[in-house]
């Protein structure tokens, strides 16, 4: 295998016997390193959200950001699995494009291998489309990106940038309002956050706001304009009451 490392990108191996990257520019590995990165995207993202949406025909998801393509690649892996129907489309920003033209080089976990082809075409032209596999990613801003998709569109959302310290553009409470301007009402988004001021940003947006929990990971969020029976509420009003200078992330 060539080598993936570079001055800004370093693999890791991770606790699950996967490999990570470490982000030299924003001091942050990709993935928990505890949690391990092929666990991480399927506990935290895609079993979470195919928990409530598997059934659908059709799944359009948001993969915030794509970077080393952990969480796509892993729901392409689930829904391969657990042999489902649906046809699915993913869209998928990412800002660093350099990282995007080298993911031939990183050392995928083997639960990945018969996706070789779609991470090359991925890598190389930013788009993969089969019979019920549709792909794109575009290499910018993730801020402007969404932008440009119609009301109700998603029904699944990885948000999986870098920490809000190290990352805030993507969760602030205005960033949140754009990412609700576009997802459908039962839509659910995932992430691995569980800071107060997220969670807030997603409440101030009429996100309900639950934890996920499981065996093996550390908790993470999950959200939802709906009622989610499947997960355990979090009370923010009583949240709130007990952080009273809690305060969002705003732009
Ligand atoms: C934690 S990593 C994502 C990991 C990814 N979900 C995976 O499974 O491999 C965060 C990614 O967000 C990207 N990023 C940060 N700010 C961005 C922005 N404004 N627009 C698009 N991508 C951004 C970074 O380059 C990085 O690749």
């Amino acid at each position: 295998m060539k080598k993936f490392d570079d001055e800004l990108h370093e693999m890791v191996l991770s606790e699950d016997g996967s490999y990570t990257a470490y982000s030299k520019e924003y001091d942050e590995h990709y993935h928990s390193t505890k949690d391990g990165a092929f666990r991480e995207s399927l506990l935290k993202h895609v079993k979470p959200a195919f928990k409530i949406k598997e059934t659908l025909a059709e799944i359009s998801i948001l993969d915030i950001c794509f970077g080393l393509g952990f969480n796509t690649l892993a729901t392409i892996y689930y829904h391969k699995k657990n042999a489902l129907a649906s046809k699915l489309n993913i869209f998928s920003p990412e800002l660093d494009a350099s990282l995007v033209k080298s993911l031939s080089k990183f050392n995928y976990p083997k639960e990945f291998d018969e996706f070789k082809h779609i991470i090359t075409k991925l890598s190389d032209n930013g788009f993969y489309s089969d019979e019920n596999l549709h792909v794109e990613v575009f290499l910018g801003d993730a801020r402007e990106y969404i932008l440009k998709f119609n009301k109700e569109t998603f029904d699944i959302v990885y948000q999986d940038a870098f920490s809000p310290s190290a990352n805030p553009a993507l969760w602030t409470k205005e960033y949140f309002e754009d990412i609700r301007n576009i997802i459908k009402k039962d839509a659910i988004l995932t992430t691995y956050s569980i800071a107060l001021p997220t969670r807030l940003a997603l409440y101030e947006n009429g996100f309900n706001v639950y934890v996920n929990q499981g065996d093996g990971f550390r908790d993470a969020t999950v959200a939802s304009l709906s009622e989610l029976k499947e997960f355990i509420h979090v009370d923010m009003k009583h949240k709130i009451s007990c952080n009273p200078h809690v305060k969002s992330l705003r732009d």
